[in-house]
């Protein structure tokens, strides 16, 4: 079976691509390397893994890709509200023009998998476990794209989409402003963080439980086609001073305290259901717990210190 993955050079794809290749799959990279990350040089030695450096909104390249893909996996994106705020033009045209037009290239038999935030679930509704039929209210221009790309998406035929929760953990192509990701980084490094909307609540998934989220809905296509699945830990629908407790179990010299320095532009703050892709048979692996050790034993190597001598 061959796949396609857009922006499979990033943080997701560093784990994915690796894990899609280890188990035989053929797999096309196209990404534009805009972090100039190197995470996928150790793909280079499967014979089934190509690599092309372009554009997912360039119709040309995305046409010729197609034509030899079974499966396409869409992660190419602008990630983050901040970063999306930042660009707003390259946010809409990638995010979701870019989906739209793959759309409607692929052929009806192709299968489409792609992941989106579920930010934006529970506005309004706090308390209040969120299903895939709960409407999704996004304020941030990054959450309005994900929507609207899950929509074309799912409007045509072989699709599935995966409503991610925060996802945490170590990558080849590191991102650490992801939430747990920020604040293991931070107990490490600075052993203090000031906290704002401590009592939002937000759940969370790990990497490798997303690469193997992937992997099931690929073996399970027939069966899961059609619907949005929410992806997270059914025992980690924490707030920000519950996750802050839990990293500090192994971190005892951390110490966090809350201010109103900011709010999140999505106005997250939700508990989810993760009933229906379990009743599917996925299972995760990694908990928040375990997480936490790996990212303690990762930001052992990963400094921000470009700008100073220690
Ligand atoms: N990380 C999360 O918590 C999370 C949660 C929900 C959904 N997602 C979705 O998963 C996908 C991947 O997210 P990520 O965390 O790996 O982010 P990332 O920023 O690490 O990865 C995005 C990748 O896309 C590439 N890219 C950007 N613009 C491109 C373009 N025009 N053409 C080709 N490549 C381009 C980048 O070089 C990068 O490799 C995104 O669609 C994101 O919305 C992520």
């Amino acid at each position: 079976m061959k796949i396609l993955i857009t922006g499979g050079a990033g943080y997701i794809g560093s784990v994915l691509t690796p894990t899609l290749l280890a188990q035989g799959y053929d797999v096309t990279v196209l990404d534009n390397f805009m972090f100039r990350q190197n995470s996928l040089a150790d793909c280079c030695q499967y014979e089934g893994f190509q690599v092309v450096r372009g554009d997912c909104r360039d119709e040309a390249v995305v046409k010729e890709l197609l034509s030899d893909a079974d499966v396409i996996i869409p992660l190419a994106a602008l990630v983050g509200a901040p970063l999306c705020q930042k660009d707003k033009i390259s946010t809409q045209t990638t995010n979701f023009e870019a989906v739209k037009m793959l759309c409607s290239l692929a052929s009806n038999d192709q299968r489409i998998l792609m992941p989106v935030t579920n930010s934006g679930y529970g506005i309004g509704e706090a308390g209040k476990f969120c299903t895939e039929d709960t409407p999704l209210r996004p304020i941030s221009l990054y959450g309005v794209t994900k929507v609207e790309a899950e929509k074309a998406v799912l409007e045509r035929e072989n699709s599935i989409t995966f409503r991610l929760a925060t996802v945490f953990g170590m990558s080849s192509r590191m991102r650490i402003d992801l939430l747990v990701n920020d604040f293991v980084y931070r107990a490490v490094h600075d052993r203090a963080i000031l906290v704002f909307e401590g009592h939002f609540k937000r759940n969370y998934i790990h990497i490798r439980d997303v690469a193997k989220v992937f992997l099931h809905g690929i073996k399970n296509f027939e069966k899961m086609q059609g619907k949005p699945y929410n992806v997270g830990l059914e025992d980690a629908n924490l707030s920000k001073l519950e996750l802050c407790e839990e990293i500090k179990k192994h971190l005892p010299k951390f110490v966090y305290i809350e201010a109103p320095i900011g709010e999140d532009p999505d106005k997250r703050d939700y508990i989810v259901s993760n009933a229906r892709i379990l009743n599917t048979g996925f299972e995760p692996e990694w908990s928040l717990n375990r997480g936490i050790k790996e990212l303690i034993k990762g930001y052992t190597i990963l400094r921000n210190s470009l700008y100073s001598n220690i």
